[in-house]
C-alpha cells in the first residue's frame, strides 16, 4: 500500500500534493516525495519518514504557475525506507510515482543494467522508469514509449509518470492498485482513493484494471487493450469521513473486506504454481536448524499457534509457541539449533521486542514476520518477512491475522520443500489451494447479510465458546478475542475435545457454542463434541459447510476442498459476527474502549 497524488493545471502544486498526500498517509509514511514540472524545469524532492518531513523540505518552495506535479506517501516492499528507494523515481528525464508490486523486475533489472541503466535504488519502481525512457530513447514518442513500457509490466500497479520530453502531460496506468482521476474545468486530478480530491475535483472517473492513458489540461485520454475508451465520469462525494471509509461503517469493516486483496498483494512474488520464493530469507541459512520457537502477543499469538501444526505437519520441525509476556520471565532454555521468529503486526510491541533480544543474547538465529518495515523488532530481527496488509487502522486485528496466516502457511512450505518432507503431489495440492484463497476471502452480501440478520440473537446470554480442533483451535481464540475486544462480551476459545474435562459444566441454553466445523478436519470428531453440547441444551452456532441439524443457527461456508481454505472463510465469519454484534450493541467498533493498536509497554 502507498499513496499516489497528481495534479495538472495552475494552482499552487506543492499544496496540492501535500494535501493529497496527507489525505492517504494511512496508506504508508515511511518516505515521501513529489516531483513538479513547470516552466520546463524540473523539480524533485524526497523525505524520509511522515509527510511534515516534506513539507519542512519544502517550504521555501513555491509552485503557482501552470504545471505537472506528482507526489507519493510509500509503504515500503521493496528496499528500505531510505530516501533513494522514495518515490519519484529518477530517469534522466523522467520521474515515476508507483503504488504495487512489479513482479517481473530483477528480470527487468538486469535486462536495462545490461543495456547501462544504472539503478540508484533497491525498489521494484525503478525498473518503469528507465524502461520508459529505453523506448524513449530508441525513437518512439512518449505515449508510444509509455504504453510499451506497461505492457511489459507484471503484478500489481498504480502509476504516474511524467518526462521533461512532454512536459504538459501525465501518463498514467492501472492494474490492481487503486487509481481515479479528477476533473475541475480544465484541472486534472489524481489520486489512490476520493479523499484527496474532495472539495477540488467535481466529477471523478474510477480507473478499471488495464487501463491507461495521458492528461493534459482539459483533455485526457483513456485506453484499454482494446484501444481507446470512453471516460466514465460520475460526480464526486462530498464526506471526506465517509469516503475514507470507502463507503463501510467502520474501519475495521473495511479491513475485512480488504483481505482478499491484501493477501494477495503478500503471495505476490512469493508463491506461484512453480513453488514459494522469499527474497528476504536468501541470508537466512536453515543449516543446522532442527527446530523452531514462535514468540507473539494477542492475535500474532493466534497465528503463531495455528501455524505451529503447519510446521510440525508440513515441514516436520518441532514447533514451540509462547505467549511472549510469559517466554520472558519463565527463563527459557534455548538452544543455537532452534530458529526464533517473531510474530507483529506494529512491529513494536514491548513483550516480543524483548523476547526477540534475549534470544538474540542466547545466539539464535532471528526471523520476524512483520507488517511494519524499519520497525523496531524488524531492525532487531536477523530477517525480516514484510506481510503486506497495508496500515490497520481499527484495534482489533483483522487483515494482519490473514496475511500473517498466509506468510507462515507458505513458509511452512518452503522449509517442508527445502527439508525434502513434502512429496511433490502434496506440494502441488498445498499450492492449489493456497492461489484459491483470495478467491475465498471474498465476501457475498448473501454471507454478510445472514450474519447481520443472525447477529440479534447473540446479543445477551452469559458467554460464548467458541471451539475448534487443530488449526481451527486457535482461530477458535482468535474469533473469540475478536468478540471480545470490541463487543464486551465475554468468550473464551477452547479445543473442542477438551469442553468435557471442565467448561462443559457451564453448558445451557444461555451458553451460546459457536463450531467451527470444517468438512476437511476432523469433521465427525467436532461433530460428535458439538452433540455433548447440544445434549446440555447449549444454543449452537455451526459454521461448516455441511448442514448440522442440532445446530439452533448455521451459517454455510463454500471452500471445503483443503483445511487451510476452511480456515480462511471460517476466518472472516467469525470477524463479521463479532463486528455485526458489536454494531447492534452500540460500541464504537475501531477505538474499542482500554485498548491501544500498538502495546509498546510492558
Ligand atoms: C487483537 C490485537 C492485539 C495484538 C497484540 C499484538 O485484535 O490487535 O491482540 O495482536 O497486541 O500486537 P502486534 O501484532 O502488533 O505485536
Amino acid at each position: 500500500m502507498c499513496g499516489i497524488v497528481g495534479y495538472i493545471g495552475p494552482k499552487e502544486k506543492k499544496e496540492i500534493i501535500l494535501d493529497g498526500l496527507q489525505e492517504l498517509e494511512y496508506r504508508g509514511y515511511d518516505s515521501a516525495g513529489m516531483a513538479v514540472i513547470e516552466d520546463h524545469k524540473l523539480q524533485n524532492f524526497k523525505a524520509v519518514g511522515k509527510l511534515v518531513n516534506l513539507r519542512e523540505k519544502t517550504k521555501e518552495y513555491n509552485s503557482d504557475g501552470f504545471g505537472i506535479s506528482i507526489g507519493h506517501t510509500r509503504w515500503a516492499t521493496h528496499g528500505k525506507p531510505t530516501e533513494l528507494n522514495a518515490h519519484p523515481h529518477l530517469g534522466k528525464y523522467s520521474y515515476v510515482v508507483h503504488n504495487g508490486i512489479i513482479e517481473n523486475y530483477q528480470e527487468l533489472k538486469q535486462e536495462l543494467s545490461d543495456e547501462g541503466f544504472v539503478f540508484l535504488s533497491q525498489t521494484d519502481t525503478e525498473t518503469i522508469v528507465h524502461l520508459f525512457e529505453k523506448y524513449h530513447n530508441s525513437g518512439l514518442n512518449s505515449f508510444d514509449a509509455f504504453q510499451k513500457t506497461i505492457q511489459r509490466l507484471e503484478g500489481a500497479f498504480a502509476i504516474l509518470l511524467i518526462t521533461e520530453a512532454q512536459s504538459d502531460t501525465i501518463f498514467f496506468a492501472k492494474n490492481g492498485s487503486p487509481m481515479l482521476i479528477g476533473f475541475d474545468s480544465n484541472d486534472v486530478y489524481f489520486a489512490s482513493s476520493d479523499t484527496p480530491i474532495i472539495g477540488k475535483a467535481h466529477e471523478v472517473c474510477y480507473l478499471n484494471d488495464g487501463e491507461y492513458g495521458y492528461a493534459r489540461p482539459g483533455d485526457v485520454k483513456l485506453f484499454d487493450s482494446n484501444g481507446s475508451k470512453e471516460i466514465n465520469k460520475k460526480p464526486l462525494v462530498t464526506n471526506k469521513a465517509m469516503a475514507q471509509k470507502e463507503g463501510y461503517r467502520f474501519f475495521m469493516e473495511k479491513e475485512i473486506y480488504e483481505q482478499s486483496t491484501v493477501v494477495s498483494d503478500t503471495m505476490i512474488g512469493r508463491a506461484s504454481a512453480n513453488g514459494i520464493k522469499f527474497e528476504e530469507l536468501s541470508s537466512l541459512s536453515l543449516e543446522g536448524i532442527t527446530s523452531i520457537k514462535i514468540c507473539a502477543c494477542g492475535t500474532s499469538y493466534h497465528a503463531a499457534l495455528a501455524s505451529s501444526y503447519l510446521f510440525e505437519r508440513l515441514a516436520k520441525m518441532r514447533c514451540s509457541v509462547e505467549i511472549a509476556s510469559e517466554f520472558r520471565y519463565k527463563e527459557p532454555l534455548l538452544d543455537p539449533d532452534t530458529l526464533f521468529i517473531t510474530i507483529s503486526q506494529s512491529g513494536e510491541t514491548a513483550d516480543t521486542l524483548e523476547a526477540l533480544k534475549m534470544a538474540k543474547k542466547a545466539g539464535l538465529k532471528s526471523l520476524t514476520i512483520c507488517n511494519m518495515d524499519n520497525s523496531s523488532i524488524v531492525r532487531e530481527s536477523d530477517a525480516a518477512i514484510l506481510t503486506r496488509a497495508g496500515i490497520e487502522k481499527g484495534v482489533a486485528s483483522t487483515k494482519a491475522f490473514a496475511t500473517q496466516m498466509m506468510v507462515l502457511w507458505m513458509l511452512s512450505l518452503k522449509f517442508a520443500k527445502e527439508r525434502g518432507t513434502i512429496s511433490d503431489e502434496k506440494f502441488s495440492e498445498e499450492i492449489t489451494a493456497m492461489l484459491q484463497v483470495p478467491k475465498s476471502l471474498i465476501i457475498s452480501d448473501k454471507l454478510h447479510g445472514k450474519i447481520t440478520r443472525l447477529s440479534k440473537r447473540y446479543l445477551h446470554g452469559h458467554g460464548f465458546f467458541y471451539i475448534g480442533r487443530d488449526i481451527f483451535y486457535p482461530l477458535a481464540l482468535e474469533g473469540a478475542l475478536k468478540l471480545k475486544e470490541i463487543s464486551y462480551l465475554h468468550a473464551e476459545g477452547y479445543p473442542a475435545g477438551e469442553m468435557k474435562h471442565g467448561p462443559i459444566a457451564l453448558a445451557d441454553a444461555e451458553l451460546f457454542t459457536i463450531a467451527l466445523m470444517p468438512q476437511t478436519s476432523h469433521y465427525d470428531k467436532i461433530k460428535s463434541n458439538v452433540e455433548e453440547l447440544s445434549a446440555r441444551d447449549a444454543t449452537i452456532l455451526s459454521i461448516s459447510p455441511l448442514p448440522f441439524e442440532l445446530a439452533d443457527d448455521f451459517i454455510q461456508t463454500d471452500h471445503a476442498t483443503h483445511p487451510m481454505l476452511e480456515f480462511f472463510e471460517m476466518m472472516v465469519v467469525t470477524q463479521l459476527l463479532a463486528l455485526e454484534i458489536s454494531i447492534r450493541l452500540g460500541n464504537d467498533v475501531d477505538m474499542p474502549r482500554n485498548l491501544a493498536k500498538s502495546v509498546t509497554v510492558e
